[in-house]
């Protein structure tokens, strides 16, 4: 099956940047999201994004309005309805993202293709609520996603191989490497980092180091681009949070268990730099660590 038209439902950092590289490759985007503020603001980061790239000379001046045109917005999620390909890249939990697939369900046109990009939930379970779960699968991207190179492609149990290699199209014509992931959870990159990132939270905790010795070990002595606790502002400690309750309970193993203090800074708010402030403020310039 070729895919023309893809429907991204979600306008957070992850939907945005997804929208943007389907565009940059051609594709005919519709992008839709519950509040008329995260569309406007997602297209001004758009648009932000492609200016930077012109800029540098990644993308041509016509090649950028022309990305730019492919992108539509809208509040309807029926309108998603017509796409070849369906990406859900909603919140970061179960209820809200089926609540997306039985609300969509009734609007997709024969064929299309269903997928999450969830970042750890079970991709044989979403696929279980919807009617043809052979044509449902994970699509996972990276953040930033117009410089990350990897996406995971994950198969449900019934996810059939037209759908797979349609799938694996898409994200070669985007210029990304795809690695395939088994349905377990988190997959591969995230059953690796987000222990990682809790261990870091745990190691602030414990009060062994400060948030910026902690940063500055794994940045000065891993090569990390950045350190785990403003990787975990960056990706937002509830999602970070949402990863290793899935990873707790998927496997019930202890070695899973999230970070107490992480729990706390999601009670009060303090999300990373969605919200302002996570183990850094963003208030100041540059942030400051919160501890
Ligand atoms: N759009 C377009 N281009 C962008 C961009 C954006 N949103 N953000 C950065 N860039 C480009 C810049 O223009 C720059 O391009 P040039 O090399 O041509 O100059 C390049 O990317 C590097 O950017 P900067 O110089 O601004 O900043 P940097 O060197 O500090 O890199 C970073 C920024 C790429 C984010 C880097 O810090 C990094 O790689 N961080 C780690 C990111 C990471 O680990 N992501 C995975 C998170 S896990 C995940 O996503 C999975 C999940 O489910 C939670």
């Amino acid at each position: 099956m070729t895919i023309r038209t893809i429907g991204v439902i979600g306008a957070g950092q992850m939907g945005s940047g997804i929208a943007q590289v389907l565009a940059v490759a051609g594709y005919d985007v519709t992008l839709t999201d519950v509040a008329a503020n995260a569309l406007e603001t997602a297209l001004s980061r758009i648009s932000a994004s492609l200016a930077k790239m012109a800029a540098r000379g990644k993308l041509s001046e016509t090649d950028r309005q022309a990305a730019e045109r492919r992108i539509e917005t809208s509040l309807a999620l029926s309108d998603i309805g017509r796409c070849d390909l369906v990406i859900e890249a909603a919140t970061e939990k179960e209820s809200v993202k089926q609540k997306i697939f039985d609300d969509l369900v009734p609007h997709l046109k024969p064929g299309s293709i269903l997928t999450s990009n969830t970042s750890s939930i079970s991709i044989t379970r979403l696929a279980g609520r919807t009617p043809h779960p052979e044509r449902f699968m994970g699509l996972h991207f990276m953040n930033p996603v117009p410089v990350m190179q990897l996406v995971e492609l994950i198969r449900g149990i019934a996810t059939d191989e037209e759908t797979f290699v349609a799938v694996q199209e898409v994200v070669e014509r985007l210029g990304k490497t795809p690695v395939v992931a088994s349905d377990f959870p988190a997959f591969i990159v995230n059953r690796i980092l987000m222990p990682m990132i809790n261990e870091a939270i745990f190691v602030l905790h414990e009060g062994v180091g400060s948030v910026i010795d902690i940063d500055n070990s794994m940045k000065l002595g891993a090569n990390q681009p950045m350190g785990p606790l403003e990787l975990a502002d960056f990706i937002g400690l509830d999602t970070c949070l949402s990863i290793m309750q899935v990873l707790n309970e998927g496997f019930c193993d202890p070695k899973y268990r999230p970070c107490p203090l992480l729990v706390k800074y999601v009670e009060a708010g303090w999300l990373g730099r969605k919200t302002g402030r996570g183990f850094y403020d963003y208030r100041s310039d540059p942030p400051v660590p919160t501890r």
